[in-house]
């Protein structure tokens, strides 16, 4: 860590954590903690807690967890350095110079660097959409397809031209290496030849939410296969977390989102005045994109095709928006293929219409079930059932079990009762297997020396008052450095050491789990942190009392068995023996 700790502190205080956490996952308050569904996990009964006294966020699902810092590195999957500097910046706080570690300086720089290369790939690609004589067919094409030149511009379309190998030329000459086009996913090719990956093919940059060009997608001009070809995932690039043309929705001034399917229904869409639509990239919707899409909206409509796979790709996205906390509303494009083909044959009025005529999931569900017969009708209470269970507001839920009643023709009180069982013991079976589940996780490779050191240090966070009587019956030293385990060549880590060395130099002050969290941020470490800040401990005075003697005890025994293996005198080995024997009868007051 080469920042100082009170800048670290200075940060994470000025960025209180339910206000981060918010932006991503929507959080209710149940008593002096909030809950939300985890962004780390699936799942579909709150789980994640955040604690605004702790300033620390933990799933007992998962058994994610950290502070505001770890929060944001897993959720845009950045280091530490870029997290602090991200809240740095948003609170005004000016860091200090040069105090980043040679190897972050070099990780940012070439991600820098790589930002460059496509950006100048996506220039490359429109000065020949724009300029070359042989883009003639491109051109013609987006014309054909009504693109007008403004969006064109917007969206900084391209070509990428039939030379095999005119983008490697034009960076290459540019001084990017070629490992790194490679590694961009822009250049391909084996035995040391060389080739564009996109050639003859009508480019679309994919930019990230700052609106940077992070990969592509092409198109062939005409017929062709493959239709689309698009970037596989890079060191900037995560199709499963971006959405297309997020960076200009983003700041469109509807409250609704348009998601479609493709590049084109995007084009036309902001084309014909909807600056709401993204598409996911060429992938089903994921949980990372809901939440991505909670963060600037509010509620989603669906415009999906209107083939079965449309409608399937509908409802497997309705679950994962609803479970970001998106209301969903479906649109069914009636008379054309796509909504591009829609709006060029009726006109934006009528899409306007389409969308006012969007259907709840409820009777989405409902009009493309099988009501005619009564398996149909089975088969559709069974899925209905599922659907309705997720529904969380009480009201919302009674008023769609009744109308699904109706128009199934059931009887509405046996439905009510029905749905709240299926909650009920859904809701218990997540929650006990995630629970026994996390126990097991945490507990593997962990023996019950270091489960003591955990519960000790816990108990010195916690309770602040213990801190200089255990300082009185054991020392930094007796804390065991934690080999890395086998198979990763993790070095060896003296975490324990250092949290007990913090907690023991602020005997006056209250330390934060927050704070515990930012000693350490390398990979073997993380876990064992979480696990001191999470440990379980007894709440009244007795039985942390009697927690601390048994812990220190044991920790005690195996640093006290190791001096003796390594005693060189009578005297010595006396005196441990005597230690030891002294060991069986500590008791400890607080
Ligand atoms: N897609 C893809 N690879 C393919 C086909 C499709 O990645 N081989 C993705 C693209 O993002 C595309 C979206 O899926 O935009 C929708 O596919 P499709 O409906 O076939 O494409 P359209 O957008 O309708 O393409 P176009 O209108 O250009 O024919
Ligand atoms: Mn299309």
């Amino acid at each position: 860590m080469y920042y100082p700790e009170e800048v670290i502190r200075e940060v994470r205080e000025k960025n209180d954590i339910v206000s981060v956490i918010s932006r991503y996952v929507t959080l209710t308050r149940r008593g002096r903690n909030y809950f939300g569904l985890c962004p780390f996990h699936g799942e579909k009964t709150p789980s994640f807690s955040v604690s605004a006294t702790d300033q620390f966020y933990h799933c007992f699902g998962c058994g994610a967890g950290g502070n505001v810092f770890t929060f944001l590195q897993n959720m845009e999957n950045i280091s530490f350095v870029e997290a602090l500097q991200q809240l740095a910046d948003e609170a005004h706080v000016t860091l200090p110079e040069t105090e980043m570690s040679p190897q972050e300086k070099a990780r940012l720089e070439r991600r820098d660097r790589m930002r460059e290369a496509n950006r100048d790939a996506a220039i490359f690609f429109y000065t020949q959409l724009t300029r070359s004589p042989y883009a003639g067919a491109a051109r013609e094409y987006l014309a054909g397809r009504g693109v007008s030149e403004e969006y064109l511009k917007k969206f900084g379309l391209g070509y990428a031209p039939i030379a095999r190998n005119a983008l490697a030329q034009y960076l290459t000459g540019k001084g990017y290496p070629e490992t790194m086009l490679r590694d961009l996913n822009l250049v391909g090719g084996e035995d040391g030849r060389t080739y564009d990956r996109f050639f003859n093919r009508v480019m679309f940059p994919i930019f990230d939410v700052r609106g940077k060009v992070i990969a592509f997608g092409g198109r062939v001009i005409g017929k062709g296969e493959p239709k689309y070809l698009n970037s596989s995932d890079t060191e900037l690039f995560n199709k499963r977390r971006n959405l297309y043309a997020l960076n200009l929705a983003k700041k469109s001034r509807r409250k609704q989102a348009l998601m479609v399917e493709g590049y084109m229904d995007v084009l036309s869409l902001h084309q014909a005045g909807f600056d709401n639509a993204v598409a996911s990239l060429g992938t089903a919707l994921t949980n990372e994109q809901a939440m991505l899409l909670k963060r600037y909206f509010d509620e989603v409509c669906l415009v999906y095709d209107s083939d079965a796979a449309g409608t399937n790709a509908a409802k497997r996205a309705i679950p994962i928006l609803e479970q970001s906390g998106l209301r969903v509303r479906v649109m069914q494009v009636t008379g054309a293929k796509d909504p591009d083909e829609f709006i060029k044959a009726n006109g934006a009025e009528a899409f306007e219409e389409l969308i006012s005529k969007s259907l709840d999931p409820v009777d989405f569900e409902l009009s493309v079930s099988n009501l005619a017969t009564v398996d149909g009708r089975v088969e559709t209470l069974r899925t209905m059932k599922e659907r309705l269970m997720r529904i969380e507001d009480d009201g919302e839920r009674e008023l769609h079990i009744r109308d699904v009643a109706e128009r199934l023709s059931v009887n509405p009180q046996t439905l009510l009762r029905e749905v709240e069982e299926a909650r009920q013991t859904a809701g218990m079976q997540e929650y006990q297997e995630a629970r026994s589940q996390l126990v097991r996780r945490r507990d593997k490779g962990m023996g019950g020396l270091e489960k003591a050191e955990c519960q000790l240090l816990s108990l010195m966070l916690h309770l602040p008052g213990s801190r200089p009587k255990i300082g009185e019956l054991i020392h930094e030293e007796d804390f065991q450095p934690v080999e890395g385990s086998e198979g990763d060549h993790a070095p060896a880590s003296d975490i324990y050491r250092q949290v007990y060395r913090y907690l023991q130099s602020r005997t006056d002050r209250e330390v934060l789990a927050a704070d515990l969290i930012s000693l350490s941020d390398t990979e073997q470490d993380q876990p064992r942190l979480m696990r001191i800040c999470t440990e379980q401990i007894p709440e009244d005075r007795a039985g942390m009392e009697k927690l601390a003697a048994e812990t220190i005890r044991t920790i005690r025994t195996v640093s006290l068995d190791q001096a003796l293996r390594r005693a060189a005198s009578v005297e010595e080995l006396q005196s441990i023996v005597e230690q030891r024997k002294q060991l069986e009868h500590i008791t400890i007051h607080f």
